[in-house]
């Protein structure tokens, strides 16, 4: 094909992406509020009068507070008052906080809820108007929550000819200091936004679009030309080279060949220990020979979700160039059951030279990460380290869809990954590793076994199994997202059903807390 063509094509994918993707456009102008259009003010609990509410209500003659006492709305946070064509505005949205003060989390929240909203609204300028004197650059915060919040994955469906055009055009911020928000978005948020954006677009696609090597290959689009990275890939060659016999175990059965891909971004001194944050990146999970059910299965696409978002994180971090050192390893294979595919009761040597016996190949998440993790200990001795997969069901019955579990025995980092989680809005809930664990997954022929025997606490048996492979003194955590990786009952304000990408933000926050 002639360059011409390839660039044209290059286009043409590009229009049709664009197309199939609603998004608004985020801008920033001083705070007023407009007389007409579609608008979004928000309104605390009790609807108290001052404020935009008040004034819209005065404006229009009572049919503010009318409606909202027909609705039963009285300011609830993130409950939400919708009206179209009342007075001269084609739509009024009125996003209850509730009593809480006003923090970041709140502002995204609110931005999320417009976001959402914003994607089922033809009008071609929706403005969110605020006018509360709080925190610096507010604006960044609630264009942030609404670029979360306006998130869809729609790649694959054809746009229906006659639809009304919904979602598009601008979504602009009115707010004090309008450049201060602006420049605080450009230089700073949106580049998180967009590593959440790059976690969720990974998680969503498919498993027959994403797998080992197309990971490695999205990857190197999205940092290209981005200054202090580095991308190291070891291919199955390398892996046997160095002896890497479990991650290797877990990607044999497989047409599609395993990776370790570890992107390096140095944003600090040379000699600042880097922080390396190690995901499980299967990019099906079958279960392999121990093979899983037909129920919801298809799920298991998001079985890649942790090293998904330890690259969309890093991605965030070189994109807003933050001064630190840090890793994303992303160890990716494919768990299939084949003739070639390893069994139960194998026996594995990994890249430590510590061997385990293989008591179910469904428990492969775990078997990817201890070659990944020695790996990155050898070649970078990382200050931290934090291991982040969807590894274990019973992490999902533990603690649901609120939290995702925190395993670590260090506890200073315990502390620091719990308020990032907080300040985040990815949550996290400790449990335990209990050294009794270790009896669990005695072998009698190896080192350990790749499960417990007694099926008790199996999400902190897999942490514990992993930990096994981290050196006492290592400042280590790990985290089980198998329960928020995959968002299905109800949206959040900032968290579209579907792939989350749960982590990075936590992940983006914990690295801005350790800079202060
Ligand atoms: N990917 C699964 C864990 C999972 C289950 C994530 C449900 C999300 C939803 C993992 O590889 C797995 O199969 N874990 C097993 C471990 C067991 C065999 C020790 C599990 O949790 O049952
Ligand atoms: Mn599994
Ligand atoms: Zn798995």
């Amino acid at each position: 094909m002639s360059q011409a063509r390839v660039l044209l094509l290059f286009i043409a994918l590009l229009l049709a992406a664009s197309a199939a993707q609603a998004q608004r456009q985020i801008e920033f102008a001083d705070y007023q509020l407009p007389e007409s259009g579609a608008l979004a003010i928000s309104v605390a609990k009790g609807l108290p009068d001052g404020g935009a509410f008040a004034e819209l209500d005065a404006r229009l003659e009572g049919a503010l507070r009318r409606a909202a006492n027909t609705a039963g709305f009285s300011g609830d946070r993130g409950v939400v008052l919708n009206l179209f064509g009342i007075g001269e505005f084609e739509q009024l949205i009125v996003i209850g906080t509730g009593v809480d003060p006003v923090d970041a989390r709140l502002l995204e929240d609110v931005g999320g809820l417009v976001g959402q909203l914003g994607l089922l609204s033809a009008a071609p300028h929706l403005d969110l108007a605020w006018n509360i004197a709080d925190i610096p650059a507010a604006g960044a915060h609630l264009a942030f929550g609404a670029e979360l919040g306006q998130y869809t994955f729609r790649r694959y469906r054809s746009p229906a000819p006659d639809a009304p055009k919904l979602g598009q055009g601008s979504l602009r911020i009115l707010g004090a200091d309008p450049a201060a928000s602006r420049k605080s978005w450009e230089d700073d948020w949106q580049h998180v936004a967009s590593g959440v954006r790059f976690a969720r677009d990974l998680v969503s696609e498919p498993a027959n679009v994403i797998y080992p090597e197309s990971f490695v290959e999205r990857t190197r689009e999205a940092f290209r030309g981005l200054d202090r990275v580095s991308i190291e890939v070891l291919d199955q060659a390398a892996m046997e080279r160095l002896g890497m016999g479990s991650i290797l175990a877990v990607g044999q059965g497989s047409a599609r060949p395993p990776r370790l891909m570890l992107v390096r971004y140095r944003g600090a001194a040379d000699d600042a220990e880097p922080l390396a944050f190690v995901g499980k990146g299967i990019t099906f999970d079958t279960g392999g020979i121990s093979i899983k059910g037909r129920d919801n299965l298809w799920r298991m696409k998001y079985d890649m979700s942790g090293a998904a978002v330890v690259t969309g994180a890093v991605l965030g971090l070189a994109r807003r160039g933050a001064e630190v050192n840090a890793i994303a390893v992303a160890a990716l294979a494919e768990n299939m059951p084949s003739g070639s595919a390893g069994r139960p009761g194998d026996v594995i040597r990994t890249l430590s030279g510590k061997t385990y016996e293989v008591i179910s190949t469904d428990a492969e998440g775990r078997m990817v990460l201890v070659d990944a993790i020695t790996y990155v200990l050898q070649q970078d001795k990382p200050q931290v380290l934090v291991d982040i997969a969807t590894l274990t069901g019973s992490q999902v019955t533990a603690v649901g869809d609120e939290y995702g579990g925190l395993f670590t025995r260090d506890e200073s980092l315990a502390t620091a990954l719990q308020q990032a989680g907080m300040r985040s809005g990815e949550e996290l809930w400790r449990l335990p590793l209990h050294p009794s664990y270790a009896k669990d997954l005695e072998s009698p022929i190896a080192d350990l076994r790749n499960g417990g025997s007694s099926g008790k606490a199996g999400a902190g048996v897999g942490a514990f199994f992993i930990g096994s492979w981290v050196p006492e003194g290592q400042a280590w955590a790990h985290l089980d997202i198998a329960s928020m990786a995959w968002r299905d009952d109800a949206p959040l304000p900032t968290v579209p059903l579907g792939a989350s990408g749960f982590g990075v933000r936590l992940i983006d926050r914990y690295v801005r807390e350790l800079a202060q």
